[in-house]
């Protein structure tokens, strides 16, 4: 297992799917037997952030909360994915200076689609002025500029922007080598040469012949 801790830093609107995403990936790097924290936006507002509104100020301190705890994961070497709408960029990019490994996601959706989806049935209480200063509706979203990957959750299957996330992270060289496929086919996870350095030890030994 690579002891390289990171973060998944998911953003995007509000029903993009950030919170679907960080569920499955966080499913499947555990499979991997990676240790996650699924700093998942909705439980952290219940939590770490209970008490905070969605100003500006309050909003960012809401990262900043979730930065800290995201950077003491990775520090650690586990891996931290967060799933908070993230509206603003500077805030995310504090974040990204403050985390080693930072891996920002930017969970891309048109706001037609949010809409459509609706998963809460706030966008619907923010169209009939019910809900004030909400995300993508009376409230900014500013996009990534240069973010590790963007997935299009209009577009893609689940599936297909888990793999997508997943092949970015290979790419990164964040992911264990080869777990999975040493794992299915039971291959050595050891090399050559030090199965060769043991066997001489344990042949020195007389435990082998
Ligand atoms: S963030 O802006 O601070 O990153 P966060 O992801 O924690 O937001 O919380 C967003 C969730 O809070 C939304 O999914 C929605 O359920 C709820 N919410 C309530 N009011 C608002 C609002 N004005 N804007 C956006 N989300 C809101």
């Amino acid at each position: 297992m690579s002891n390289k801790g990171f973060t998944v830093w998911m953003t995007g609107l509000p029903s993009s799917g950030k919170s679907t995403l960080a569920g499955l990936l966080a499913a499947e790097l555990q499979g991997r037997g990676l240790p996650v924290v699924n700093l998942d936006g909705d439980e952290v507002r219940m939590r770490l952030s209970k008490g905070l509104g969605f100003s500006k100020e309050d909003r960012d301190e809401n990262i900043r909360r979730i930065s800290y705890v995201a950077r003491v994961a990775s520090d650690m070497g586990g891996v931290a994915i967060t799933s908070a709408i993230s509206p603003y960029r500077e805030i995310r990019d504090e974040a990204r200076a403050e985390i080693a490994q930072f891996v920002e996601v930017f969970v891309s959706c048109p706001v037609e689609v949010c809409i459509q989806r609706d998963v809460k049935g706030l966008y619907k209480k923010a169209l009939a002025g019910e809900i004030k200063g909400f995300t993508g509706i009376d409230d900014p979203y500013e996009e990534p500029l240069n973010p590790e990957l963007v997935v299009h959750t209009d577009l893609e299957s689940e599936q297909e922007s888990i793999d997508n996330i997943l092949g970015t992270l290979d790419r990164l060289g964040l992911l264990p080598k080869n777990e999975t496929n040493s794992r299915a086919t039971g291959a050595s996870a050891v090399s050559d040469d030090e199965r060769e350095q043991a066997l001489t030890k344990l042949r020195g030994l007389g435990y082998v012949e």
